[in-house]
């Protein structure tokens, strides 16, 4: 059987992915609230569960050794686990990005690192990234930062590395998954004491539990990965939804063009 390890298995793209997966591979599933431990369980014999933080070094530390001591090979490894934070750049808490890298990039970099002796040759890393990536969207500026980083990290990675391993970036466009409504609530401070930014953190959290429902189906995203992980040469990167595919033109034109357009949306969209 192959095995497939997959972080922010808890929920959304992460939980679809542990139930396709596990109809035919070991899954190690990554959790960080106990109260999942039953759900995952409960989905197949084949689902082990595993609890890592990945805002914390030592639960990653931990939960790269217990990988180890199940297995020495993997097939594929699925970086999942992510969060948004959002608010003006000109007043955020520095320490909020600093959450905001651990959680998306810092620790998938450090959990990769203590894992990919066991990565089989051909073997891969997939990486929900996002279309944010592109770097275009205000006031969820350190959410694009962390995935772009995310991106050119595990980019180096797969060109450094001695081993034959494919890293492939997936940027999903607005999926229907409860990301959206705790983005809202991690970030309700900023929300609520936005220092001006009244309008836009409305308008922000508006459209974040709107995403939660219009966003593309999930299974999508889990067809495209279950098709990328089936490949012998993927691309190392692919968009899904219009949206994403949209972001990716956009981010084309000269920064100058995109900082105008994003500034005339902004006055007419929100400031009006
Ligand atoms: N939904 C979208 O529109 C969209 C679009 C593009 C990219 N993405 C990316 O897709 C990935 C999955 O997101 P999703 O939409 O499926 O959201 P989700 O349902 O909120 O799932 C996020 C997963 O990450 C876990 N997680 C969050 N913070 C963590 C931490 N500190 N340590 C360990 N695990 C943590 C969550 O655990 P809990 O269950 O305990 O919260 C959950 O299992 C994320 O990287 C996200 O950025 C999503």
């Amino acid at each position: 059987m192959r095995t497939v390890v997959i972080s922010g298995a808890t929920s959304g793209i992460g939980r679809a992915l542990v139930e396709e997966f596990a109809k035919d591979c070991i899954v190690f599933a990554g959790y960080r609230n106990e109260n999942y431990l039953d759900d995952l369980q409960a989905i197949s014999g084949n689902v082990r569960p595993f609890f890592m933080n990945m805002e914390d070094k030592a639960s990653i530390a931990k939960a790269s050794a217990y990988i180890k001591s199940e297995t020495n090979s993997i097939d594929t490894l699925i970086n999942v686990a992510g969060c948004v934070v959002a608010g003006a750049i000109e007043n955020i808490d520095i320490d909020r990005i600093r959450y905001q890298f651990e959680v998306n990039t810092f620790g998938h970099l450090d959990f990769a690192q203590h894992i990919l002796p066991l990565i089989k040759d051909n073997g891969k890393i997939i990486n929900i990234s996002s279309m944010a990536s592109f770097g275009i969207f205000p006031f969820i500026s350190p959410y694009c930062a962390s995935k772009r980083a995310l991106d050119i990290l595990f980019n180096a990675l797969q060109i450094e590395t001695h081993k034959n391993i494919k890293v492939i970036s997936i940027k999903p466009g607005v999926i229907a998954t409860p990301l959206w409504s705790k983005s809202v609530e991690i970030n309700k401070n900023e929300i609520k004491a936005n220092n001006g930014f009244d309008k836009e953190m409305k308008f922000l959290a508006e459209n974040a539990l709107k995403n939660e429902s219009r966003g593309l189906d999930v299974d999508k995203v889990v067809k495209l990965i279950t098709k990328v992980d089936a490949l012998s040469n993927p691309k190392a990167s692919y968009t899904i939804g219009l949206d994403a595919k949209l972001s990716e033109i956009f981010a084309l034109l000269p920064q100058t063009l995109i900082n105008k357009m994003m500034r005339y949306g902004l006055r007419y969209r929100i400031r009006h």
